[in-house]
């Protein structure tokens, strides 16, 4: 049986997941490189129904960013089911090295039930208004090639989500204080 690489997440009490991350040197090392598939495989188990049943203190995940593993390095991994254009669900998966976000709209969009993360126990009540569509650019580990990405909707929330993780910014930071569940009229509710 191959080994299960299981890792202690970061959570939002500690202040290392509030710091900057540090680009990572390209080529890849094989090292980065094997960090980015486990963090990947991670994910893939955490949505794995049979795995939680004996995993008790591992949560379900979309994403994950090498902060929250305890290592500040711009590497985040994305394993997720959406619709793709022709609205059939499909598994999306990225690892990425150095992502960037290039080109945003204006256009926003949010979760309607609100956005949660492995490393925030607490549930923390609110809209988090993303840009609706971007373009992110990154050093792609599975293409093993840069790559763009275009995104919208789910996955373009989930690619800023784990991004602002590699700036030290959680979700939570992007909510109203004030009125956590103002309504955004030209933004789309996903
Ligand atoms: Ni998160």
């Amino acid at each position: 049986m191959a080994m299960e690489k299981l890792f202690k997440i970061v959570k939002d009490n500690k202040k290392s997941l509030r710091e900057k991350s540090k680009e990572i040197d390209l080529p890849l090392s094989d090292e980065i490189k094997q960090l980015g598939l486990d963090m990947l495989n991670y994910l893939k188990l955490s949505q794995d129904e049979e795995f939680l049943k004996t995993h008790k203190d591992v949560r379900e995940g979309v994403g994950l960013a090498a902060p929250q593993i305890g290592k500040n390095i711009k590497l985040i991994a994305i394993y997720l089911q959406d619709l793709n254009h022709n609205n059939q669900l499909v598994t999306k998966q990225f690892v990425l090295v150095n992502p960037k976000i290039a080109q945003e709209s204006a256009k926003k969009c949010y979760l309607s039930q609100g956005e949660g993360c492995l490393s925030v126990d607490k549930k923390h009540d609110g809209f988090v208004y993303r840009a609706n569509k971007i373009t992110v650019e990154a050093y792609s580990i599975l293409d093993q090639k840069q790559i763009t990405i275009t995104a919208s909707g789910y996955l373009s929330i989930v690619l800023q989500h784990e991004i602002d993780h590699l700036f030290g910014i959680l979700y939570y930071d992007r909510i109203n204080t004030f009125d956590p569940f103002k309504v955004d009229n030209n933004a789309i509710a996903i």
